[in-house]
């Protein structure tokens, strides 16, 4: 049996993959630059810097700015953002994810945060769900941000778990392919054009249960 699981926060806690999207739609806007929500695919999972660089280069503006303008624009996008989450509380947990911590409390398995968001402590304190959480991953110390398997691997050291032993939920491509790339068994919410047809995948989250990962987990073992 898995003996922990690693959460993605952004789009599989709860929907704040969508503010991430408007925060950045918005700022996009101002310098120019058109997104829609195919090419926002291509930003969930991925740090706030890695997330500017691909806007620039999507409007052909990669050569434009100064380091200092960038971390401006940067600065800009997440003061909106902040502004956006001031509202987020308990009821915007997604479905099934209270009832799938405590399971996973109750039968002694650990929990860990692996997002990249650096928002994250903030968010799962608004949604009074920190203590639910036995390590959160700091994307600010590792190396390299996903698809690199470096935040799978610090959420599951974090809690003093094997990589082989734990189970990964993601919403992105890019957080997939962390959590290939870290060993650790994925388990998708979204569509397989997005996520791939590899892995296991749940349409929404209340598909989430304990006894949904244990079966995934059996599958694979
Ligand atoms: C990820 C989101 O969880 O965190 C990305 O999916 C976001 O959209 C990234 O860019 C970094 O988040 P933040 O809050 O530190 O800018
Ligand atoms: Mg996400």
């Amino acid at each position: 049996m898995f003996q922990a699981v690693l959460f993605d926060l952004d789009g599989v806690i709860t929907d704040t993959a969508e503010y991430h999207f408007l925060a950045w739609e918005k700022l996009a806007q101002e310098i120019g630059i058109k997104i829609d929500r195919e090419f926002n695919e291509n930003l969930k999972g991925v740090s706030r810097e890695e997330s500017l660089r691909r806007i620039l280069e999507h409007g052909g503006k990669e050569n434009d700015y100064t380091a200092e303008e960038f971390a401006a624009m940067a600065k800009l996008k997440n003061d909106n953002y902040v502004e956006m989450i001031q509202a987020v509380s308990p009821k915007d947990i997604y479905p099934g994810i209270l009832q799938l911590l405590q399971d996973l409390r109750g039968q002694g398995i650990k929990i860990a945060l692996a997002s990249a968001s650096k928002n994250g402590p903030f968010l799962l304190d608004q949604m009074q769900l920190t203590d639910y959480f036995d390590a959160i991953a700091d994307p600010a110390k590792v190396a390299a941000s996903k698809p690199a398997p470096d935040i799978f691997i610090a959420a599951a050291e974090g809690v003093g778990v094997d990589v082989s032993q734990a189970i990964g939920i993601e919403d992105a491509y890019s957080g997939i392919a962390a959590i290939k790339a870290a060993k650790v068994l994925p388990i998708g919410v979204g569509k397989a054009e997005v996520l791939g047809t590899d892995i296991a995948l749940v349409e929404s989250t209340e598909m989430l249960t304990f006894e949904y990962l244990k079966k995934i987990w059996e599958i694979n073992h």
